[in-house]
């Protein structure tokens, strides 16, 4: 019998999910096509995904949607994913802010092409009051450098090293206000975390499936859904300390 939304249990859902949507290459490979119809049907599989989450009531989903290493990438590669992702914005907008979804980056937009950083802007100024859900694309991202980034804002504000708190350098996140992924998601087979959330992802259930990212449906979701509701989360403590 196929799942429904309905088989999973609420109460197991995870807050926020991040997902490092890896495989698109591979998939297009595989298939005689090009890397750049690799990266549409990525794009694709990201909508069907944020949907399935608004629907579930997933509360936060961050996508790694581009690396600060992936400006290595050849530059037609490198111009396609951003073409892409500025067709995505203009396409999906209007559903955004109907469905209630909040668009927010993790990264460097200053470091974005001028096109993508203007829809980025205009995207999220448009979902900044929406309340149902955040979307948050990592994009330019390193989680090394957002540690760094932490750090230097810290030293700029004056802070003195007593108050160099875990909160302190929270706040100075690109996650700021919002709770660490609970579940971390990986296709393509990989089993890395590829400088993805970094600070964030300390106390993070990994899932990974050699499913590549466009063939990720809302089923193999739920699936993860599934997985990450039978864990059992400890962090440190034993057993029969958990409620
Ligand atoms: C993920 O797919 C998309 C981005 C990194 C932008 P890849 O392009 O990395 O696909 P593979 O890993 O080469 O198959
Ligand atoms: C991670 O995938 C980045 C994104 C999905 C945007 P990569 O394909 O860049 O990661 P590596 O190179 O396999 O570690
Ligand atoms: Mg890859």
């Amino acid at each position: 019998m196929p799942d429904s939304p309905h088989s999973l249990d609420p109460s197991a859902l995870p807050a926020h999910v991040a997902i490092i949507m890896d495989g698109n290459g591979r998939w297009a490979q595989e298939r005689g096509l090009s890397r750049s119809e690799g990266h549409k049907a990525g794009v694709r599989a990201a909508k069907a995904i944020v949907t399935e989450c608004r629907t579930l009531g997933i509360r936060h989903l961050t996508l790694y949607t581009f690396s600060q290493e992936n400006w290595g990438r050849p530059r037609d590669e490198v111009s396609l994913l951003f073409q892409l992702l500025v067709r995505f914005l203009g396409d999906e907008l209007s559903s955004m802010e109907k469905n209630g979804i909040c668009l927010r980056v993790f990264g460097d937009v200053d470091g974005l092409p001028l096109a993508a950083r203007t829809a980025l802007r205009h995207a999220m100024n448009r979902t900044a009051r929406c309340e149902g859900m955040i979307v948050n694309l990592a994009l330019n991202y390193s989680g090394r450098e957002e540690i760094l980034r932490a750090a230097r804002l810290l030293m700029e504000k004056g802070v003195r090293p007593d108050g160099v708190t875990e909160e302190a350098f929270r706040a100075c996140l690109y996650s700021a206000g919002q709770p660490d992924p609970d579940l971390l998601i990986r296709t393509s087979g990989e089993l890395r975390i590829s400088n993805y959330l970094t600070f964030q992802s300390a106390y993070s259930e990994l899932y990974f499936t050699s499913t590549y990212w466009p063939d990720f449906t809302p089923e193999e979701l739920r699936k993860a859904l599934r997985d990450y509701a039978g864990r059992s989360r400890r962090f440190g403590l034993t057993q029969e300390q958990i409620p």
